[in-house]
């Protein structure tokens, strides 16, 4: 099996590439060979290579930048991904995109269904949900991958980001009315594979287990690194940040479970996991 990987320098990618190094044949781009907004250049690059399956990991993440970047994070977010279905609907190879929480407005206050209604409350999570709708509008076969909270050793996180404050500062303050599932790379990387491997086509919810704030998640942070910072609980009216963020995203996997069989483990245990590989 041939796969390109779109986006092959960020952080979920460099998971997913050593998930498939060995058994499948994997071809990364990233956005100085392979700019996804470059219509003609996805349409010629996929056609030359012919891959049985892209995996899109190309992205504008910056949350809060999207919102004084409108235009990029369409661009990217929206016709980039555009670009990819249309190539992949000439190949015939199967388009694999992942997306995001952030399209559900979190007000329904249990965990979220992928036949659920979407209403996103950044730029981001518009943007976001316009590249899954212009996948569905395309092609009648892909996989849709919506996950949350991501962190991995290939790119800037959180963790990384409350470890290191934590030794800095006297006192953090973190939000605490937002819940919803911090999610390893390796574990979402495992998943993606497993979706592949039986075939799965739509749209799939895949986090790892269980839920809670961010400032839950900082704390566990602080526990495990020996972090000295006390942690203080805000609302996210006393952290005004550009982009409104749901109040509680949490997706639930039941899909993935019976699709695959699996479970992924509770985030707390990938938080170990991750800590003891650093
Ligand atoms: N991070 C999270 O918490 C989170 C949560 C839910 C869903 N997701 C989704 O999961 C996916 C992977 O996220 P991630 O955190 O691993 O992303 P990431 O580390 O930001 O990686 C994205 C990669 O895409 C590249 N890129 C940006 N614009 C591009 C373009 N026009 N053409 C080609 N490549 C481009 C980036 O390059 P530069 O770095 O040079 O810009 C980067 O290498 C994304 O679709 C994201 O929306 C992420």
């Amino acid at each position: 099996m041939k796969i390109l990987i779109a986006g092959s320098k960020g952080m979920l990618a460099a998971d997913l590439i050593k998930e498939f190094e060995g058994i499948c044949e994997i071809i990364g781009r990233d956005i100085h060979d392979f700019d996804i907004c470059d219509k003609k250049r996805v349409i010629d690059e996929i056609n030359k290579v012919k891959p049985d399956c892209v995996i899109n990991c190309a992205a504008y993440t910056h949350v809060d930048n999207c919102e004084t970047e409108k235009n990029l994070a369409f661009a990217v977010n929206g016709e980039g991904v555009r670009n990819l279905a249309l190539a992949c609907k000439e190949t015939g190879s199967l388009l694999c995109h992942v997306s995001t929480d952030f399209v559900f407005d979190g007000k329904k206050g249990i965990p979220y269904l992928e036949t659920d209604s979407v209403n996103p409350l950044s730029v981001y999570g518009m943007s976001k949900l316009e590249g899954e709708n212009n996948i569905q509008e395309i092609l009648e076969d892909y996989l849709i991958v919506r996950t949350s909270w991501l962190f991995g050793r290939a790119g800037k996180n959180f963790v990384e980001t409350i470890s290191g404050l934590s030794k800095e500062r006297e006192v953090l303050e973190v939000v605490n009315d937002q819940t919803g599932t911090p999610t390893f790379t390796v574990d979402l990387a495992r998943a993606i594979k497993a979706l592949i491997d039986v075939s799965a086509r739509g749209v799939y919810h895949v986090c790892n287990s269980g839920i809670c704030t961010w400032f839950d998640f900082a704390c566990k942070i602080c526990d495990l690194t020996g972090g000295t910072a006390r942690v203080n609980p805000v609302s996210s009216e006393a952290y005004i940040r550009p982009a409104v963020r749901p109040g509680f995203s949490v997706m639930d996997c039941r899909k993935f479970k019976n699709k695959t069989g699996l479970i992924l483990q509770p985030w707390e245990d990938a938080l170990k996991e991750y800590l003891n590989q650093q």
